[in-house]
């Protein structure tokens, strides 16, 4: 079966500014000021079925929301594939990305910041179906679609003519779901789609999410740093850290058995979701590296606990652990490491 989304070796590079005082330099009689490369994401490899959610976790600054960016081709990738039904888009210019785009549709963290104020709520709905069909979209299909999208996410025609700031946060996140739904997409990228909202309110729109997927086969690949939301929404779970994935699993097998040393600090830093489960705790200390300057070998042996020498010299690839999981870490070879 095709993958609706299917990200190979993805790689982001952002060039920024040189630090000036300690980077300035001399050279050919001239002052340079070189730049500086942030290495958001590294070599990231993901799939995600019809139907599926994939979350992808992690702390903030791990390179979530780039991941998400550049699959839905806001940046052009610096390397890899991103295949979309089984298209490569990877390289693709705008005018070539417009019918992908009813495919893949993207949900934000913020949907204040995300609809425009200036609009009514009918217009902001139907703005990515306009935008696939230029505007030759018939009038009355095109208001008849809106209203049956606002209502199936929970709101009414008579919201149809208010103004985003007339609604609640919830009710501006089901906006942008209508939003999003309008060009029949297989596929949501939803960047912290709850985290802005009370938690009561999170509870429904992720049962409101979970519907749709049931009804439409929607993919979603599903960013967020909460751990209650991941086990609450997703089918499976690949962590982050420093631009890597260094653990892919199904849901309940990386909340019973997570296995990378990073994956089992995450569980042992989060409220307990299923206590039973929780067997050996990991706490780590120190800050995460910089983008700018990766460490060699494993991007987390600064802050893990078993790390030695080969960790330093070899950098560690997503590889099969068994009960469908994948991970990258030394350890698999070298168990006995792996003491209490
Ligand atoms: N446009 C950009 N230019 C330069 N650096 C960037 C840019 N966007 C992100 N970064 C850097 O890339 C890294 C990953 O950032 P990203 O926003 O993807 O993280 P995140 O996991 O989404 O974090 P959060 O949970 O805080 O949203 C960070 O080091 C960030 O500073
Ligand atoms: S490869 Fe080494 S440093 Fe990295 S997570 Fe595994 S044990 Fe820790
Ligand atoms: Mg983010």
């Amino acid at each position: 079966m095709t993958a609706m989304l299917e990200i190979e070796g993805l790689e982001q590079r952002f060039h920024v500014g040189g630090g000036i005082f300690e980077r300035m330099r001399v050279e050919k009689g001239r002052l340079r000021i070189p730049d500086r490369i942030v290495h958001a994401v590294n070599g990231v490899s993901l799939k995600v079925a019809a139907g599926e959610v994939l979350a992808l976790v992690g702390e903030s600054g791990c390179g979530k929301s780039t991941v998400a960016k550049t699959v839905a081709r806001i940046y052009k990738p610096t390397a890899g594939t991103i295949r979309i039904d089984g298209t490569d888009i990877s390289g693709l210019g705008q005018r070539a990305l417009l019918p992908v785009r009813a495919k893949m549709q993207m949900i934000f963290q913020d949907p204040y910041a995300s609809l425009n104020p200036r609009q009514k709520v009918r217009d902001i709905v139907a703005e990515p179906l306009l935008q696939q069909t230029r505007g030759r979209a018939a009038r009355a299909e095109v208001a008849g679609r809106t209203l049956a999208l606002l209502e199936r996410v929970g709101l009414n025609a008579e919201h149809a003519n208010r103004y985003p700031h007339q609604f609640s946060g919830g009710q501006r996140q089901r906006i942008g779901i209508a939003r999003a739904l309008s060009v029949n997409p297989r596929l949501i990228i939803a960047d912290e789609p709850v985290s802005a909202l009370d938690v009561s309110i999170q509870a429904q729109i992720l049962n409101l999410m979970k519907d749709l997927r049931d009804e439409f086969g929607l993919a979603y690949l599903f960013i967020t740093h909460d751990l209650s939301v991941v086990h609450h929404i997703a089918d499976r779970v690949a962590v982050m850290y420093l631009g890597f994935v260094v653990e892919e699993a199904p849901r309940d097998t990386l909340f019973a058995a997570p296995r990378h040393p990073y994956t089992r600090a995450l569980l042992s830093a989060a409220p307990a979701i299923d206590p039973a489960a929780r067997k050996d705790e990991i706490e780590v200390t120190g800050e995460v590296p910089s983008a700018l300057d990766l460490p060699s070998g494993c991007c987390f042996r600064t802050r893990c606990p078993f790390a030695w020498e080969r960790c330093a010299a070899e950098r560690p690839v997503l590889r099969d652990a068994g009960d469908g999981a994948r991970v990258a870490c030394h350890l698999l070879d070298e168990p006995q490491r792996d003491a209490p």
